[in-house]
């Protein structure tokens, strides 16, 4: 069977970014089960705001919906920003236009898993705007989610987990997007 790849999403336009870190936990956890990963750091996309009236796609914009097209299944991260998603990761989100006039459009037969980091604990209203996004782009997402609570506390400024429970919510988010994908991948759709 071809090999999976998964594209992770995320970050934020912060030093030490913690939505970034747990992200690359995820992937590491879809790598373990053998996926291709690839990473797309909101803070290096440095995407511009989307705009119906370019004329001109942003190379990275490009990039990232040519890997999400190709990509069996996704892993996004957002930090929660006022009770939500970020700008900066709704942006990135907002270019995924691209692919609607891709065969087939947008996130079709796509798995997606969702994690979040937030300073308080409020972190499944990000995970849940983010699951409307997944909807509303045909993808499928996966059960398990990661909500992670007071992140400021798990990881250290090199992006090290401090709590091995999370950890492995993490590593499991990650396999079963593997798990998910493979499904989607050995069926005649
Ligand atoms: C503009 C802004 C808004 C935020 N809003 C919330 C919020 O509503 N609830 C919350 O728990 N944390 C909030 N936070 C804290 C972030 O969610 C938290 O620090 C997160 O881990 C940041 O991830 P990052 O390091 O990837 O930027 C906010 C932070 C910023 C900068």
């Amino acid at each position: 069977m071809e090999k999976i790849k998964i594209v992770g999403i995320g970050g934020s336009l912060t030093e030490n970014s913690n939505s970034l870190f747990a992200l690359e936990y995820a992937l590491r956890g879809a790598a373990e089960l053998g996926a291709e990963t690839t990473l797309f750091d909101i803070d290096k996309l440095n995407l511009p705001m989307y705009d119906t009236r370019i004329n001109h796609v942003p190379p990275m914009a490009q990039a990232m919906c040519n890997a999400v097209a190709q990509a069996h299944g996704l892993i996004w991260c957002s930090p929660l920003y006022h009770g939500t998603i970020s700008g900066a990761f709704k942006n990135a989100l907002d270019w995924l236009e691209l692919l609607s006039n891709h065969t087939p459009k947008y996130l079709t037969n796509k798995v997606v898993g969702l994690v979040s980091t937030a300073g308080g604990v409020q972190g499944l209203q990000a995970i849940n705007t983010m699951e409307f996004v997944v909807r509303a782009l045909r993808g499928w997402t996966v059960p398990v989610t990661v909500a992670i609570a007071r992140a400021w506390q798990i990881f250290d400024e090199k992006g090290n987990l401090q709590d091995p429970a999370i950890e492995k919510q993490l590593y499991l988010l990650g396999k079963e997007v593997v798990l998910g994908s493979r499904r989607f991948a050995q069926v005649e759709v």
